[in-house]
Protein backbone atom coordinates (compact mmCIF):
# COMPACT_ATOMS: atom_id res chain seq x y z
CA UNK A 1 0.00 0.00 0.00
CA UNK A 2 1.32 3.51 -1.03
CA UNK A 3 -0.49 5.75 0.80
CA UNK A 4 -3.13 6.04 3.88
CA UNK A 5 -6.76 6.77 2.58
CA UNK A 6 -8.22 10.06 3.73
CA UNK A 7 -11.35 9.06 4.07
CA UNK A 8 -13.83 6.03 4.61
CA UNK A 9 -15.48 6.55 0.71
CA UNK A 10 -12.99 6.51 -1.54
CA UNK A 11 -9.17 6.65 -2.47
CA UNK A 12 -7.11 8.77 -4.81
CA UNK A 13 -4.99 7.57 -7.74
CA UNK A 14 -1.82 7.63 -6.01
CA UNK A 15 -3.15 5.42 -3.24
CA UNK A 16 -3.95 2.52 -5.65
CA UNK A 17 -1.75 -0.05 -4.96
CA UNK A 18 0.13 -1.94 -7.72
CA UNK A 19 -1.73 -5.30 -7.39
CA UNK A 20 -4.60 -4.61 -5.46
CA UNK A 21 -6.90 -7.72 -3.98
CA UNK A 22 -9.99 -8.65 -5.36
CA UNK A 23 -11.90 -6.75 -2.43
CA UNK A 24 -9.98 -3.31 -3.24
CA UNK A 25 -10.76 -4.07 -6.78
CA UNK A 26 -14.53 -4.17 -5.97
CA UNK A 27 -14.11 -1.27 -3.70
CA UNK A 28 -12.88 1.03 -6.22
CA UNK A 29 -14.69 0.07 -8.58
CA UNK A 30 -18.05 0.83 -5.86
CA UNK A 31 -16.63 4.41 -5.15
CA UNK A 32 -14.79 5.46 -8.45
CA UNK A 33 -11.80 5.70 -6.41
CA UNK A 34 -9.24 6.71 -9.05
CA UNK A 35 -11.27 9.49 -10.77
CA UNK A 36 -11.93 11.00 -7.57
CA UNK A 37 -9.84 14.15 -6.38
CA UNK A 38 -10.07 15.69 -2.84
CA UNK A 39 -11.82 18.61 -3.79
CA UNK A 40 -14.77 16.35 -5.50
CA UNK A 41 -14.72 14.06 -2.61
CA UNK A 42 -14.87 17.48 -0.06
CA UNK A 43 -17.96 18.53 -2.49
CA UNK A 44 -19.78 15.02 -1.78
CA UNK A 45 -18.84 15.37 2.11
CA UNK A 46 -20.79 18.72 2.25
CA UNK A 47 -23.28 17.34 0.39
CA UNK A 48 -24.32 14.44 2.74
CA UNK A 49 -23.92 16.84 5.77
CA UNK A 50 -26.10 19.41 4.45
CA UNK A 51 -28.74 16.46 3.50
CA UNK A 52 -28.72 15.33 6.72
CA UNK A 53 -28.66 18.74 8.72
CA UNK A 54 -31.32 19.42 7.28
CA UNK A 55 -33.86 16.77 9.40
CA UNK A 56 -30.67 16.66 12.33
CA UNK A 57 -29.89 19.62 14.05
CA UNK A 58 -25.81 20.05 15.04
CA UNK A 59 -26.77 21.22 18.43
CA UNK A 60 -30.15 21.89 20.46
CA UNK A 61 -32.07 23.84 23.63
CA UNK A 62 -30.79 21.93 26.44
CA UNK A 63 -34.49 22.85 27.81
CA UNK A 64 -36.20 20.82 24.74
CA UNK A 65 -34.58 17.90 25.67
CA UNK A 66 -36.95 17.41 28.71
CA UNK A 67 -38.73 14.16 28.56
CA UNK A 68 -42.09 16.16 30.26
CA UNK A 69 -41.71 18.82 27.23
CA UNK A 70 -42.33 15.78 23.88
CA UNK A 71 -42.88 12.50 26.05
CA UNK A 72 -41.16 10.90 23.18
CA UNK A 73 -44.35 11.15 21.39
CA UNK A 74 -42.98 12.05 18.18
CA UNK A 75 -40.47 9.88 18.09
CA UNK A 76 -42.48 7.01 19.20
CA UNK A 77 -44.69 7.76 15.91
CA UNK A 78 -41.39 7.69 13.70
CA UNK A 79 -40.37 4.14 15.15
CA UNK A 80 -43.89 2.85 14.50
CA UNK A 81 -44.37 4.21 11.15
CA UNK A 82 -41.02 2.16 10.56
CA UNK A 83 -41.98 -0.90 12.31
CA UNK A 84 -45.09 -0.78 9.88
CA UNK A 85 -43.52 -0.21 6.94
CA UNK A 86 -40.74 -3.17 7.42
CA UNK A 87 -43.21 -5.91 8.53
CA UNK A 88 -45.63 -4.31 6.23
CA UNK A 89 -43.21 -5.33 3.57
CA UNK A 90 -42.91 -8.48 4.68
CA UNK A 91 -46.10 -9.54 4.66
CA UNK A 92 -46.45 -8.54 0.98
CA UNK A 93 -44.83 -11.96 0.52
CA UNK A 94 -47.71 -14.33 1.48
CA UNK A 95 -50.75 -12.16 1.69
CA UNK A 96 -52.75 -12.58 -1.83
CA UNK A 97 -55.35 -9.69 -2.20
CA UNK A 98 -58.05 -11.70 -3.76
CA UNK A 99 -61.44 -12.51 -1.76
CA UNK A 100 -61.14 -16.05 -2.24
CA UNK A 101 -57.73 -16.10 -1.47
CA UNK A 102 -57.11 -13.21 0.96
CA UNK A 103 -58.20 -14.81 4.36
CA UNK A 104 -56.40 -18.18 3.65
CA UNK A 105 -53.48 -16.41 2.76
CA UNK A 106 -53.47 -15.14 6.74
CA UNK A 107 -54.38 -18.62 8.09
CA UNK A 108 -51.40 -19.43 6.37
CA UNK A 109 -49.39 -16.79 7.93
CA UNK A 110 -50.14 -17.61 10.88
CA UNK A 111 -50.29 -21.63 11.27
CA UNK A 112 -47.23 -21.90 8.68
CA UNK A 113 -44.81 -19.51 8.24
CA UNK A 114 -42.15 -19.09 10.49
CA UNK A 115 -43.05 -16.06 12.71
CA UNK A 116 -45.20 -14.98 10.55
CA UNK A 117 -48.03 -15.09 13.01
CA UNK A 118 -45.51 -12.88 15.22
CA UNK A 119 -44.84 -10.19 12.40
CA UNK A 120 -48.64 -9.82 12.19
CA UNK A 121 -49.21 -8.87 15.75
CA UNK A 122 -46.63 -6.33 15.45
CA UNK A 123 -48.11 -4.76 12.01
CA UNK A 124 -51.44 -4.90 13.69
CA UNK A 125 -50.47 -3.49 17.31
CA UNK A 126 -48.19 -1.25 16.02
CA UNK A 127 -50.92 0.38 13.41
CA UNK A 128 -53.62 1.06 16.36
CA UNK A 129 -50.79 1.99 18.70
CA UNK A 130 -49.65 5.13 15.83
CA UNK A 131 -53.35 6.16 16.10
CA UNK A 132 -53.28 6.53 19.82
CA UNK A 133 -49.68 8.19 20.19
CA UNK A 134 -50.30 10.35 17.03
CA UNK A 135 -53.14 11.30 18.76
CA UNK A 136 -50.93 12.10 21.87
CA UNK A 137 -48.36 13.91 20.09
CA UNK A 138 -51.06 16.15 18.47
CA UNK A 139 -52.12 17.05 21.84
CA UNK A 140 -48.83 17.69 23.54
CA UNK A 141 -48.20 19.92 20.90
CA UNK A 142 -51.39 21.72 21.09
CA UNK A 143 -50.88 22.47 24.78
CA UNK A 144 -47.61 23.45 24.68
CA UNK A 145 -48.80 26.02 22.31
CA UNK A 146 -46.44 24.74 19.67
CA UNK A 147 -48.71 25.57 17.03
CA UNK A 148 -48.16 28.98 17.16
CA UNK A 149 -46.23 31.18 14.51
CA UNK A 150 -43.77 29.92 12.46
CA UNK A 151 -45.20 26.37 13.50
CA UNK A 152 -48.43 26.72 12.16
CA UNK A 153 -48.02 24.85 8.93
CA UNK A 154 -46.06 22.20 10.67
CA UNK A 155 -49.04 21.67 12.54
CA UNK A 156 -51.12 21.36 9.06
CA UNK A 157 -48.51 18.90 7.77
CA UNK A 158 -48.89 16.92 11.21
CA UNK A 159 -52.60 17.09 10.56
CA UNK A 160 -52.55 15.56 6.78
CA UNK A 161 -49.90 12.87 8.72
CA UNK A 162 -52.98 11.92 10.93
CA UNK A 163 -55.53 11.71 8.10
CA UNK A 164 -52.81 9.36 6.37
CA UNK A 165 -52.50 7.19 9.48
CA UNK A 166 -56.09 6.90 10.24
CA UNK A 167 -56.92 5.83 6.43
CA UNK A 168 -53.54 3.49 6.36
CA UNK A 169 -55.51 1.78 9.24
CA UNK A 170 -58.84 1.98 7.65
CA UNK A 171 -57.79 0.09 4.34
CA UNK A 172 -55.37 -2.44 5.80
CA UNK A 173 -58.69 -3.57 8.66
CA UNK A 174 -60.19 -4.93 4.94
CA UNK A 175 -57.56 -6.81 3.65
CA UNK A 176 -57.56 -10.11 6.70
CA UNK A 177 -61.38 -10.82 4.57
CA UNK A 178 -62.66 -11.76 8.00
CA UNK A 179 -66.29 -11.49 9.42
CA UNK A 180 -64.96 -7.97 11.04
CA UNK A 181 -63.27 -6.70 8.46
CA UNK A 182 -65.72 -7.28 5.68
CA UNK A 183 -68.72 -5.68 7.29
CA UNK A 184 -67.54 -3.19 9.00
CA UNK A 185 -65.86 -1.86 5.40
CA UNK A 186 -69.26 -2.48 4.26
CA UNK A 187 -70.95 0.13 6.64
CA UNK A 188 -68.34 2.39 6.32
CA UNK A 189 -68.56 2.64 2.83
CA UNK A 190 -71.86 2.86 2.63
CA UNK A 191 -72.09 5.88 4.88
CA UNK A 192 -70.43 7.84 1.87
CA UNK A 193 -74.26 7.39 0.51
CA UNK A 194 -74.88 10.37 2.53
CA UNK A 195 -72.57 13.08 1.37
CA UNK A 196 -74.22 15.51 -0.74
CA UNK A 197 -73.39 15.72 -4.42
CA UNK A 198 -70.49 13.02 -4.87
CA UNK A 199 -71.53 10.92 -2.39
CA UNK A 200 -72.43 7.71 -5.01
CA UNK A 201 -70.08 8.26 -7.09
CA UNK A 202 -67.28 8.49 -4.64
CA UNK A 203 -69.02 4.85 -3.26
CA UNK A 204 -68.23 3.58 -6.50
CA UNK A 205 -65.19 4.44 -6.81
CA UNK A 206 -63.87 3.73 -3.37
CA UNK A 207 -65.68 0.18 -3.30
CA UNK A 208 -64.20 -0.78 -7.06
CA UNK A 209 -67.69 -2.07 -8.02
CA UNK A 210 -71.56 -1.84 -6.45
CA UNK A 211 -70.93 -3.48 -3.18
CA UNK A 212 -67.51 -4.42 -1.49
CA UNK A 213 -66.19 -7.28 -3.28
CA UNK A 214 -62.90 -7.82 -5.53
CA UNK A 215 -62.65 -4.79 -6.77
CA UNK A 216 -62.65 -3.25 -3.56
CA UNK A 217 -59.84 -5.55 -1.63
CA UNK A 218 -57.61 -4.68 -5.06
CA UNK A 219 -58.23 -0.77 -4.71
CA UNK A 220 -57.57 -1.10 -0.82
CA UNK A 221 -54.45 -3.31 -0.92
CA UNK A 222 -52.76 -0.69 -3.82
CA UNK A 223 -53.75 2.28 -1.62
CA UNK A 224 -52.67 1.06 1.22
CA UNK A 225 -49.19 -0.90 0.21
CA UNK A 226 -48.05 1.92 -2.22
CA UNK A 227 -49.92 5.30 -1.66
CA UNK A 228 -50.06 5.87 1.74
CA UNK A 229 -46.85 4.67 2.46
CA UNK A 230 -45.66 6.94 0.22
CA UNK A 231 -47.54 10.13 1.29
CA UNK A 232 -45.93 9.39 4.58
CA UNK A 233 -42.64 8.79 3.61
CA UNK A 234 -42.94 12.33 1.70
CA UNK A 235 -44.40 13.93 4.36
CA UNK A 236 -42.83 12.67 7.25
CA UNK A 237 -39.02 14.40 6.14
CA UNK A 238 -41.27 17.73 5.78
CA UNK A 239 -42.10 17.54 9.21
CA UNK A 240 -39.21 17.20 10.54
CA UNK A 241 -37.42 19.95 8.03
CA UNK A 242 -39.61 22.04 8.97
CA UNK A 243 -38.92 21.95 12.82
CA UNK A 244 -35.28 22.32 11.88
CA UNK A 245 -35.92 25.39 9.77
CA UNK A 246 -37.50 27.33 12.70
CA UNK A 247 -34.72 26.26 14.29
CA UNK A 248 -35.63 22.99 16.46
CA UNK A 249 -38.62 22.50 18.80
CA UNK A 250 -40.70 25.04 20.69
CA UNK A 251 -38.93 26.02 23.69
CA UNK A 252 -40.44 25.23 26.88
CA UNK A 253 -41.41 27.78 29.55
CA UNK A 254 -43.07 28.51 32.81
CA UNK A 255 -46.28 31.45 32.82
CA UNK A 256 -45.44 35.07 32.32
CA UNK A 257 -41.32 34.00 31.19
CA UNK A 258 -40.22 36.02 28.40
CA UNK A 259 -40.46 34.34 24.67
CA UNK A 260 -37.49 35.72 23.30
CA UNK A 261 -35.25 34.06 26.25
CA UNK A 262 -32.81 31.50 24.53
CA UNK A 263 -30.94 28.55 27.19
CA UNK A 264 -27.93 27.24 26.76
CA UNK A 265 -27.59 24.59 23.27
CA UNK A 266 -26.15 21.10 23.49
CA UNK A 267 -24.58 19.18 20.74
CA UNK A 268 -27.49 17.12 19.56
CA UNK A 269 -24.71 14.06 19.45
CA UNK A 270 -24.75 12.16 21.88
CA UNK A 271 -27.57 14.37 24.09
CA UNK A 272 -30.39 14.02 21.71
CA UNK A 273 -29.49 10.73 19.45
CA UNK A 274 -29.36 8.91 23.35
CA UNK A 275 -32.64 9.36 24.11
CA UNK A 276 -34.19 8.85 21.00
CA UNK A 277 -32.23 5.67 21.11
CA UNK A 278 -33.68 4.68 24.19
CA UNK A 279 -37.22 5.88 23.45
CA UNK A 280 -36.64 3.34 20.38
CA UNK A 281 -35.59 0.64 22.07
CA UNK A 282 -38.05 0.30 25.10
CA UNK A 283 -41.10 0.87 22.77
CA UNK A 284 -39.52 -2.00 20.23
CA UNK A 285 -39.15 -4.30 23.24
CA UNK A 286 -42.47 -3.34 25.12
CA UNK A 287 -44.60 -4.37 21.41
CA UNK A 288 -42.55 -7.37 21.07
CA UNK A 289 -43.43 -8.32 24.27
CA UNK A 290 -47.13 -7.35 23.46
CA UNK A 291 -47.13 -9.28 20.00
CA UNK A 292 -45.98 -12.59 21.65
CA UNK A 293 -48.63 -12.17 24.51
CA UNK A 294 -52.07 -10.87 22.30
CA UNK A 295 -52.64 -11.77 18.49
CA UNK A 296 -54.07 -9.79 16.08
CA UNK A 297 -57.65 -10.60 16.09
CA UNK A 298 -59.39 -12.68 13.01
CA UNK A 299 -62.64 -13.70 13.00
CA UNK A 300 -64.78 -16.57 10.57
CA UNK A 301 -64.09 -15.87 6.83
CA UNK A 302 -66.40 -12.85 5.73
CA UNK A 303 -69.62 -14.07 4.49
CA UNK A 304 -71.60 -11.34 2.61
CA UNK A 305 -74.75 -13.01 3.36
CA UNK A 306 -74.67 -12.84 6.93
CA UNK A 307 -73.69 -9.76 8.88
CA UNK A 308 -72.91 -9.72 12.68
CA UNK A 309 -75.53 -7.49 14.73
CA UNK A 310 -73.90 -4.86 16.03
CA UNK A 311 -72.20 -4.44 13.18
CA UNK A 312 -69.69 -1.77 14.05
CA UNK A 313 -66.87 0.73 12.35
CA UNK A 314 -63.37 0.14 13.25
CA UNK A 315 -63.07 1.52 16.53
CA UNK A 316 -61.46 5.02 15.55
CA UNK A 317 -64.09 5.15 13.47
CA UNK A 318 -66.55 4.76 16.53
CA UNK A 319 -66.77 7.82 17.91
CA UNK A 320 -68.72 9.13 14.64
CA UNK A 321 -70.90 5.99 14.59
CA UNK A 322 -72.19 6.95 17.89
CA UNK A 323 -72.99 10.12 16.35
CA UNK A 324 -75.08 8.48 13.52
CA UNK A 325 -77.14 7.08 16.71
CA UNK A 326 -78.35 11.15 17.63
CA UNK A 327 -78.24 12.94 14.79
CA UNK A 328 -79.34 12.66 10.79
CA UNK A 329 -76.64 10.81 8.97
CA UNK A 330 -75.96 13.70 6.54
CA UNK A 331 -74.87 15.87 10.24
CA UNK A 332 -73.51 12.80 11.55
CA UNK A 333 -71.45 11.92 8.57
CA UNK A 334 -70.98 14.77 6.57
CA UNK A 335 -71.42 18.09 8.21
CA UNK A 336 -70.09 17.48 11.41
CA UNK A 337 -66.86 15.39 10.35
CA UNK A 338 -65.80 18.01 7.46
CA UNK A 339 -66.20 20.92 10.43
CA UNK A 340 -64.33 19.20 12.74
CA UNK A 341 -61.65 18.44 10.12
CA UNK A 342 -61.53 22.40 8.98
CA UNK A 343 -61.32 23.35 12.49
CA UNK A 344 -58.71 21.17 13.08
CA UNK A 345 -56.58 22.23 9.72
CA UNK A 346 -57.79 25.93 10.74
CA UNK A 347 -56.50 26.24 14.48
CA UNK A 348 -53.17 27.40 14.36
CA UNK A 349 -54.79 30.41 12.00
CA UNK A 350 -56.94 31.78 14.57
CA UNK A 351 -55.72 35.09 15.78
CA UNK A 352 -54.80 34.23 19.64
CA UNK A 353 -53.39 38.24 20.04
CA UNK A 354 -50.91 36.88 22.76
CA UNK A 355 -47.96 34.20 22.04
CA UNK A 356 -48.03 31.40 24.39
CA UNK A 357 -45.60 28.71 22.90
CA UNK A 358 -43.70 26.71 25.14
CA UNK A 359 -46.22 27.45 27.96
CA UNK A 360 -48.04 24.42 29.17
CA UNK A 361 -52.01 24.98 29.05
CA UNK A 362 -50.99 28.79 28.08
CA UNK A 363 -51.31 29.46 31.87
CA UNK A 364 -52.12 28.61 35.48
CA UNK A 365 -55.72 30.04 34.37
CA UNK A 366 -55.70 27.87 31.25
CA UNK A 367 -55.17 24.70 32.89
CA UNK A 368 -58.04 25.41 35.36
CA UNK A 369 -60.03 26.01 32.85
CA UNK A 370 -59.33 23.10 30.58
CA UNK A 371 -59.50 20.71 33.70
CA UNK A 372 -63.45 21.99 33.95
CA UNK A 373 -63.98 21.82 30.44
CA UNK A 374 -62.80 18.40 30.54
CA UNK A 375 -64.91 17.60 33.30
CA UNK A 376 -67.99 19.11 31.68
CA UNK A 377 -67.71 17.08 28.63
CA UNK A 378 -66.83 14.11 30.61
CA UNK A 379 -70.76 14.35 32.72
CA UNK A 380 -72.54 16.40 30.07
CA UNK A 381 -71.94 13.53 27.01
CA UNK A 382 -73.28 10.73 28.44
CA UNK A 383 -76.41 12.73 30.21
CA UNK A 384 -76.99 13.92 26.16
CA UNK A 385 -76.92 10.37 25.03
CA UNK A 386 -79.16 9.59 27.65
CA UNK A 387 -81.86 12.05 26.90
CA UNK A 388 -81.34 11.41 23.45
CA UNK A 389 -82.35 7.79 23.69
CA UNK A 390 -85.52 9.06 24.46
CA UNK A 391 -85.70 12.04 23.01
CA UNK A 392 -85.67 10.86 19.48
CA UNK A 393 -88.32 8.60 19.93
CA UNK A 394 -90.50 11.56 20.55
CA UNK A 395 -89.34 13.58 17.60
CA UNK A 396 -89.94 10.34 15.47
CA UNK A 397 -93.71 11.11 16.56
CA UNK A 398 -93.69 14.23 15.59
CA UNK A 399 -95.64 13.98 11.98
CA UNK A 400 -95.21 17.35 9.60
CA UNK A 401 -91.64 18.10 10.59
CA UNK A 402 -88.62 15.78 8.55
CA UNK A 403 -86.14 13.87 9.97
CA UNK A 404 -83.26 16.22 8.84
CA UNK A 405 -84.68 18.75 10.87
CA UNK A 406 -85.86 17.04 13.98
CA UNK A 407 -82.50 14.62 14.23
CA UNK A 408 -80.08 16.86 12.07
CA UNK A 409 -80.83 20.76 12.29
CA UNK A 410 -82.35 20.92 15.17
CA UNK A 411 -79.65 19.34 17.35
CA UNK A 412 -76.83 20.51 15.79
CA UNK A 413 -78.06 23.94 15.95
CA UNK A 414 -78.76 22.92 19.28
CA UNK A 415 -75.17 21.75 19.84
CA UNK A 416 -73.32 24.67 18.01
CA UNK A 417 -75.36 26.96 20.47
CA UNK A 418 -74.30 24.86 23.75
CA UNK A 419 -70.56 25.04 22.25
CA UNK A 420 -71.03 29.00 21.37
CA UNK A 421 -72.66 29.91 25.31
CA UNK A 422 -69.94 27.88 26.97
CA UNK A 423 -67.10 29.56 25.22
CA UNK A 424 -68.45 33.21 25.79
CA UNK A 425 -70.00 31.47 29.54
CA UNK A 426 -66.10 30.51 30.47
CA UNK A 427 -64.43 33.37 28.82
CA UNK A 428 -66.19 36.23 30.48
CA UNK A 429 -66.23 34.26 33.71
CA UNK A 430 -62.01 33.79 34.04
CA UNK A 431 -61.77 37.15 32.01
CA UNK A 432 -59.44 34.48 29.77
CA UNK A 433 -57.85 35.66 26.61
CA UNK A 434 -58.56 34.05 23.25
CA UNK A 435 -55.80 31.32 23.54
CA UNK A 436 -57.38 30.56 27.01
CA UNK A 437 -60.93 30.38 25.73
CA UNK A 438 -60.28 28.19 22.13
CA UNK A 439 -58.37 25.84 24.43
CA UNK A 440 -61.42 25.28 27.03
CA UNK A 441 -63.74 24.24 24.01
CA UNK A 442 -60.94 22.46 22.30
CA UNK A 443 -61.12 20.25 25.35
CA UNK A 444 -64.73 20.19 25.83
CA UNK A 445 -65.04 18.67 21.90
CA UNK A 446 -62.02 16.35 22.13
CA UNK A 447 -63.47 14.96 25.08
CA UNK A 448 -66.92 14.84 24.44
CA UNK A 449 -65.64 13.23 21.24
CA UNK A 450 -63.57 10.78 23.26
CA UNK A 451 -66.29 9.47 25.86
CA UNK A 452 -68.53 8.95 22.14
CA UNK A 453 -66.41 6.36 21.14
CA UNK A 454 -65.86 4.91 24.32
CA UNK A 455 -69.98 4.27 24.34
CA UNK A 456 -69.78 3.24 20.74
CA UNK A 457 -67.01 0.45 21.24
CA UNK A 458 -67.65 -0.61 24.93
CA UNK A 459 -71.52 0.35 25.34
CA UNK A 460 -73.27 -0.34 22.35
CA UNK A 461 -75.00 -4.16 22.15
CA UNK A 462 -77.11 -6.18 19.93
CA UNK A 463 -78.95 -3.22 17.78
CA UNK A 464 -76.78 -0.92 18.78
CA UNK A 465 -78.61 -0.59 22.54
CA UNK A 466 -76.96 1.09 24.86
CA UNK A 467 -75.53 -2.56 27.50
CA UNK A 468 -72.58 -2.99 29.91
CA UNK A 469 -69.81 -3.70 28.80
CA UNK A 470 -69.89 -7.35 29.91
CA UNK A 471 -73.43 -8.06 28.25
CA UNK A 472 -71.90 -7.28 24.93
CA UNK A 473 -71.11 -10.60 23.11
CA UNK A 474 -68.76 -11.17 20.49
CA UNK A 475 -70.80 -10.33 17.02
CA UNK A 476 -70.85 -13.77 14.99
C1 LIG B 1 -47.02 10.31 11.44
C2 LIG B 1 -47.34 11.12 12.42
C3 LIG B 1 -46.34 12.07 13.05
C4 LIG B 1 -45.00 11.92 13.21
C5 LIG B 1 -44.13 10.73 12.80
C6 LIG B 1 -44.51 13.11 13.87
C7 LIG B 1 -43.21 13.32 14.29
C8 LIG B 1 -42.78 14.42 14.99
C9 LIG B 1 -41.52 14.53 15.68
C10 LIG B 1 -40.45 13.44 15.74
C11 LIG B 1 -41.47 15.75 16.24
C12 LIG B 1 -40.36 16.29 17.15
C13 LIG B 1 -40.42 15.65 18.54
C14 LIG B 1 -41.72 15.79 19.28
O1 LIG B 1 -42.34 16.85 19.25
O2 LIG B 1 -42.14 14.78 19.90
C15 LIG B 1 -42.69 16.45 15.89
C16 LIG B 1 -43.00 17.74 16.21
C17 LIG B 1 -44.13 18.39 15.81
N1 LIG B 1 -45.28 17.78 15.33
FE1 LIG B 1 -45.42 15.90 14.69
N2 LIG B 1 -45.57 13.98 14.06
C18 LIG B 1 -46.70 13.37 13.58
C19 LIG B 1 -47.99 13.85 13.66
C20 LIG B 1 -48.29 15.14 14.04
C21 LIG B 1 -49.62 15.66 14.22
C22 LIG B 1 -50.90 14.82 14.12
C23 LIG B 1 -49.50 17.00 14.52
C24 LIG B 1 -50.57 18.00 14.80
C25 LIG B 1 -51.70 18.08 14.18
C26 LIG B 1 -48.08 17.31 14.54
C27 LIG B 1 -47.53 18.56 14.74
C28 LIG B 1 -46.23 18.76 15.11
C29 LIG B 1 -45.65 20.06 15.43
C30 LIG B 1 -46.35 21.43 15.32
C31 LIG B 1 -44.34 19.82 15.87
C32 LIG B 1 -43.33 20.87 16.36
C33 LIG B 1 -43.46 20.88 17.85
C34 LIG B 1 -42.51 21.83 18.54
O3 LIG B 1 -41.91 22.69 17.90
O4 LIG B 1 -42.37 21.70 19.78
N3 LIG B 1 -47.38 16.15 14.27
N4 LIG B 1 -43.48 15.60 15.14
C1 LIG C 1 -48.75 3.69 8.53
C2 LIG C 1 -48.59 2.57 7.92
C3 LIG C 1 -49.49 1.36 8.03
C4 LIG C 1 -50.58 1.13 8.82
C5 LIG C 1 -51.20 2.07 9.85
C6 LIG C 1 -51.05 -0.20 8.54
C7 LIG C 1 -52.14 -0.82 9.12
C8 LIG C 1 -52.58 -2.10 8.86
C9 LIG C 1 -53.66 -2.79 9.52
C10 LIG C 1 -54.48 -2.21 10.67
C11 LIG C 1 -53.78 -4.01 8.98
C12 LIG C 1 -54.76 -5.11 9.39
C13 LIG C 1 -53.98 -6.02 10.30
C14 LIG C 1 -54.79 -7.16 10.81
O1 LIG C 1 -55.50 -6.98 11.76
O2 LIG C 1 -54.67 -8.22 10.22
C15 LIG C 1 -52.80 -4.13 7.93
C16 LIG C 1 -52.64 -5.25 7.14
C17 LIG C 1 -51.71 -5.33 6.15
N1 LIG C 1 -50.76 -4.39 5.82
FE1 LIG C 1 -50.51 -2.59 6.69
N2 LIG C 1 -50.24 -0.77 7.58
C18 LIG C 1 -49.29 0.17 7.24
C19 LIG C 1 -48.30 0.03 6.31
C20 LIG C 1 -48.17 -1.05 5.48
C21 LIG C 1 -47.16 -1.18 4.44
C22 LIG C 1 -46.10 -0.14 4.14
C23 LIG C 1 -47.37 -2.38 3.83
C24 LIG C 1 -46.64 -3.00 2.70
C25 LIG C 1 -45.85 -2.40 1.89
C26 LIG C 1 -48.49 -3.02 4.49
C27 LIG C 1 -48.99 -4.27 4.14
C28 LIG C 1 -50.03 -4.89 4.77
C29 LIG C 1 -50.53 -6.20 4.40
C30 LIG C 1 -49.98 -7.08 3.27
C31 LIG C 1 -51.58 -6.48 5.27
C32 LIG C 1 -52.47 -7.74 5.27
C33 LIG C 1 -51.98 -8.73 6.26
C34 LIG C 1 -52.77 -8.76 7.55
O3 LIG C 1 -53.89 -8.27 7.60
O4 LIG C 1 -52.24 -9.25 8.55
N3 LIG C 1 -48.95 -2.20 5.49
N4 LIG C 1 -52.07 -2.94 7.88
Amino acid sequence: MKGKSSNNFSVTQDEIPESPGLFQRIRYSIFLGTLRTEKVREGYRRLFNSLILHFRPRNVQEDTLRWTLTWGLGGMAVVLVFLLLGTGVLLKFVYQPLPEKAYESIVHLQNEVLFGRLIRNIHHWSANALILVAFLHLLRVFFTGAFHAPRQFNWVIGATSFLVILFSNFTGYLLPWDQLAFWAITICTGMLEYMPGIGLWLQALIQGGPEVGTGTLANFYAIHTAILPACLLILMPFHFWRIRKVGGLVVPRPPGQDLGQRGTSVPAIPSLLLREIVVALVLFASLLVFSMLFNAPLGQKANPGLSPNPTKAPWYFMGIQEMLLHFHPLFALFVIPVLMLVALLALPYINYHVDTAGVWFASTRGRGMALIAGLAALLGTPLAVLADEYLIEVAARLPTIPTWVTNGLAPFALLLAAVAAFYVFMKRKYAASNTEAVQTVFVFLVVAFVVLTVTGIWLRGTGMKLVWPWDIGTPG
